[in-house]
């Protein structure tokens, strides 16, 4: 059984011992992250299997019995959605924005949808149905029952909820809109060509590939830090006080700018001068743009990429105590990283990742209504909102009961709505 496996031949292994397609590119994961030892061997890289099936069976040692033995055989397994990737569980438009808190998809579907199996004994909806989700957050449920072809009215306390939530369901003309972020991607490069960040940067990131290939060489690093051999924290912070000099010299020789003078704002305060200057001059463009399908979904693009930009570290996520300025040791990816100092290249890859998830959502949609509400749905009156806001669904509305409410309330004291959507 010592045998040494290449990555193929470990992918075809793992795959019939865990009845599951392991493609190459999992094995290779594996090793990047430290999983499992890479032994190098006349140039092609091998792993042991004995060390992969120890990680497997570790993976088999089945959550599911796990947690009958914890909660009861009478746990709906089904309902772990654990089969699915992170890729299947944000498909399509589900992607469009971060949003903390989300079910998953796929729990929506197994309520909404009319299977029927051991533990769900009755269908809840059917096809022309009309569904009320009271906490409606990012729109997951309107999505699914859109694919469904169930009419769906979500409420939603936080404006820009709603805004997310509408903007996934709302249809789109895909020629304007890539018309428009080609407009402006072009002039906000143009306007980024001008400033000193984007020679910066690229030096910074020349002396952080020499720094990091010595220090945190790849697989080694990980792997070690995994075994115990290396104390990862006080590692890690030492080689952050020795890069340190480097990065402030070159942020002196090009006049960076890490902080703005006002500290008021979110904006003011989680961005650094150069960013900022970016996302105005962004802003101003699409307030140029006419039709306000595109102009919303626009705004989304801006939002999703001023999030990524935040001054903070990549394995924070979102408790946001201090803005980071400066190069640190990263423990997500085991090396020393950096802010970001332009927005462009986020921009750009997610104008060009929503239109490719809209696309793929509008195949999938049916033509049914779906529209999210802005206000509290305690006292909401939900007739009269929906009249102002779509005719067409206010008449249905009229003829037709609600079927029944799909939602998950606010996770109370877990997170903190208003400072995630600052
Ligand atoms: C757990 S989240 C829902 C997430 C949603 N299922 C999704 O997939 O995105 C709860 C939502 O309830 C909203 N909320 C809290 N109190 C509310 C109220 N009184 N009326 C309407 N919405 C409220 C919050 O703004 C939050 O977006």
């Amino acid at each position: 059984m010592n045998e040494l496996l290449t990555i193929k031949e470990a992918s075809e292994w793992a795959s019939s011992y865990i009845g599951k397609n392991v493609t190459p590119s999992n094995i290779s994961y594996l090793i990047q992250y430290g999983r499992i030892r890479k032994i190098g061997k006349n140039g092609t890289t091998q792993i042991s299997q004995v060390e992969l099936a120890n990680y497997y069976t570790k993976f088999l040692t089945s959550r599911e019995d796990y947690f009958k033995d914890k909660l009861g055989e009478d746990l709906n397994w089904a309902l772990s959605f654990e089969q699915y990737k992170e890729a299947e569980t944000t498909k399509h438009v589900h992607r469009l924005h971060p949003y903390k808190g989300k079910f998953i998809p796929q729990l929506v579907e197994y309520f909404l949808d009319n299977h029927k199996d051991k533990f769900k004994t009755e269908t809840y909806f059917n096809a022309g149905d009309i569904v009320l989700d009271p906490f409606s957050g990012s729109g997951t449920t309107m999505i699914q029952a859109c694919e469904l072809g169930i009419h769906a009215i979500g409420i939603d306390v936080s404006a820009f909820n709603s805004f997310i939530g509408n903007s996934k369901v709302a249809k789109y003309d895909i020629e304007d809109l890539k018309n428009e972020i080609n407009r402006i991607t072009k002039i906000l490069e143009n306007f980024v060509r001008n400033s000193n960040t984007i020679e910066f940067d690229k030096k910074l990131l020349q002396e952080l590939n020499l720094f990091n290939t010595q220090h945190f060489p790849v697989p080694e690093y990980k792997y070690n830090m995994r075994k115990g051999e290396i104390d990862g924290k006080q590692y890690g912070e030492k080689k952050e006080k020795e890069f340190l000099p480097i990065y402030e010299k070159l942020v002196k020789l090009y006049n960076i700018n890490l902080k703005q003078d006002n500290n008021e704002t979110f904006l003011d305060k989680w961005y650094s001068q150069h960013i900022r200057n970016e996302i105005d001059f962004a802003f101003e463009e699409i307030k140029k743009i006419r039709n306000i399908a595109t102009k919303n979904i626009v705004s989304l693009i801006l939002s999703r990429t001023i999030r990524s930009c935040r001054a903070t570290t990549h394995a924070d996520l979102a408790t946001l105590l201090e803005p980071v300025t400066t190069t640190y040791y990263c423990s997500k990816h085991g090396k020393i990283c950096k802010p970001l100092f332009s927005i462009v290249k986020w921009w750009k890859t997610y104008s060009k990742d929503t239109v490719t998830r809209l696309q793929v959502f509008d195949k999938l949609r049916t033509d049914t209504f779906q529209f999210c509400i802005t206000g509290d749905s305690r006292t909401i009156d939900i007739f009269k909102e929906t009249k102002r806001n779509n005719a067409d669904f206010s008449s249905l509305l009229e003829k037709q009961k609600i079927k029944g409410i799909f939602s998950s309330p606010p996770y109370v004291g877990l997170i903190d709505y208003h400072e995630q959507h600052a």
